[in-house]
This record gives structure tokens, C-alpha cells and sequence, in this order.
């Protein structure tokens, strides 16, 4: 998979992108990322990139014509479905906005994205965007929670890092990302791991049972009484059907 983000502060992705499994995901060819720094798509002398907002409200809009361009050189044809052009969606890679008015990011949303071979991620910054990006030239836009941050880049960190390690062979042991909370639609009961015991508190005896069916068994209902307390809503009459399994 092949990922390009557009950001204005291209700096922001040097540590998270250069350890661990986002490393290795690089590394072994999984994952390739391109950073693209958005002012070098900046309008005129001063390669502006934002303006404020017509009507009066306080702060600044990113300016489409930068975010436009930058996507079309990335891709190297023409994207923005404008008066009078027509573009075939079905032949371009998903053009996403990192937005908290965007779609939220599930575990569903996070597989559904590993299975293109190319994402371009547009960060957000200031007040937001023009319109004319979101409705002619972004064919996505997805939220990582309810909450504001300062732009889209830790955004776009966080989706890259859920996508990078679904991806086949990345974490080398295949059943990782499977028993991840929300792969199975419950969280994760808990888990041990040596002291058999550390001051005075000892790992549940079951685990070191050695019986497969009863362990296994066990963890399930660990994992049911989790998400009965502390997420009842990925289990009750609001789950949505089509998610069910992919959590
Ligand atoms: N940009 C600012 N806040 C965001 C959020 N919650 N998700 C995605 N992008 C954002």
C-alpha cells in the first residue's frame, strides 16, 4: 500500500513514521509513505495557503486551489470535478479529508481502507477547508473521534498506523491484529505475563492450566464481562448488523 499525505507541516510525521511497526511495515515493503508539504502549492509570491473566511467568521480556510493542486500532482491528472469536468471515481484512489465532521474511524472502516492500494490523506489545518474541496475534490472524509485537534495531522497518524498493521504480514504473527479489541466485536479480556506472582497477586490459574478449551473458554467470557462494563454499546440493541464481527 502506498500512502500520500498533504500537510502543512510535514515535520510533524518524522518520529511516529520512523519507529516500531510503522517502520517495519516500510521496511519490508508493505507500506510505502510520501510526505507532501502543502505550502509548495501556495498561491503567489507569499504561496498562500489560507484566507478568511466570506461572510465573517473568525479564523482562516485552507484556500482549495493549493489543496487541488497538490493532490493533481500527486497524481499526476486532473481530480477536481468542477464545472464542466468530469473525473472517473472509480479509477482514482480514495481521496480522503482528515476532518472531525468526517465519518468516524472504526476497526470495520480501518479494513475496508487496507484493501486499496493507494490513500491520499489531506491534513486540515485553521478553521477547515473551503467547501469546494470537500464537495469536488475529496471523495472521503473521516474523524478519529469526537474531539478537535489542531489539524488533521494526528489524525492522519493515527489512521495510518490502524491500516499499516492489518496489513498482511506486518505484524508477523497473523493472529494479532485478529484478536485485537474490536477485531472479534468485543474488547480484550485481560492478560498475564510472567511473575507468576508479583506482591501477593497471582495470575488467574486457569491460564497456567494448560488446557487449550478451557482457556480459551475463559478469555471469551473475560471479554464479554469487559465490554458488559465498559462498553455495553458494542454489544446492545444499537450495535449495528453490518459491523458485527468486525470490531
Ligand atoms: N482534525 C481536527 N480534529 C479532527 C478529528 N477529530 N479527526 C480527524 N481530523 C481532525
Amino acid at each position: 500500500m502506498h500512502i500520500d499525505i498533504v500537510t502543512l507541516f510535514p515535520n510533524m510525521f518524522r518520529g511516529p513514521f520512523e519507529e516500531s511497526i510503522l517502520r517495519r511495515a516500510q521496511e519490508m515493503g508493505a507500506l510505502s509513505i510520501a510526505i507532501h508539504d502543502l505550502r509548495l502549492f501556495g498561491v503567489g509570491k507569499h504561496r498562500q495557503v489560507d484566507d478568511v473566511p466570506y461572510g465573517g467568521s473568525p479564523g482562516m480556510l485552507l484556500r482549495p486551489e493549493p489543496i487541488v493542486a497538490a493532490v493533481e500532482s500527486i497524481l499526476d491528472r486532473p481530480v477536481f470535478r468542477g464545472a464542466g469536468e468530469t473525473v472517473d471515481l472509480s479509477t482514482l484512489p480514495p481521496i480522503i479529508l482528515l476532518t472531525p465532521q468526517g465519518r468516524p474511524l472504526t476497526q470495520a472502516l480501518v479494513k475496508e481502507l487496507a484493501q486499496h492500494p493507494r490513500l491520499v490523506l489531506i491534513c486540515g489545518r485553521y478553521e477547515g477547508f473551503d467547501e469546494r474541496v470537500r464537495e469536488f475534490l475529496a471523495t472521503d472524509e473521516i474523524s478519529i473521534g469526537d474531539y478537535v485537534l489542531s489539524g488533521g495531522e494526528l489524525a492522519a497518524m493515527v489512521l495510518v498506523d490502524a491500516v499499516a498493521r492489518v496489513l498482511p504480514g506486518v505484524l508477523g504473527y497473523e493472529r494479532g491484529a485478529e484478536e485485537d479489541s474490536f477485531a472479534s466485536g468485543l474488547l480484550e479480556g485481560p492478560q498475564y505475563t510472567r511473575p507468576p506472582e508479583f506482591r501477593g497477586r497471582r495470575v488467574p490459574p486457569i491460564l497456567l492450566s494448560g488446557h487449550h478449551e478451557r482457556i480459551a473458554a475463559w478469555r471469551r467470557e473475560q471479554a464479554l464481562k469487559r465490554t458488559r462494563e465498559r462498553r455495553p454499546d458494542l454489544l446492545g440493541p444499537t450495535a449495528r448488523p453490518e459491523d458485527a464481527g468486525d470490531r
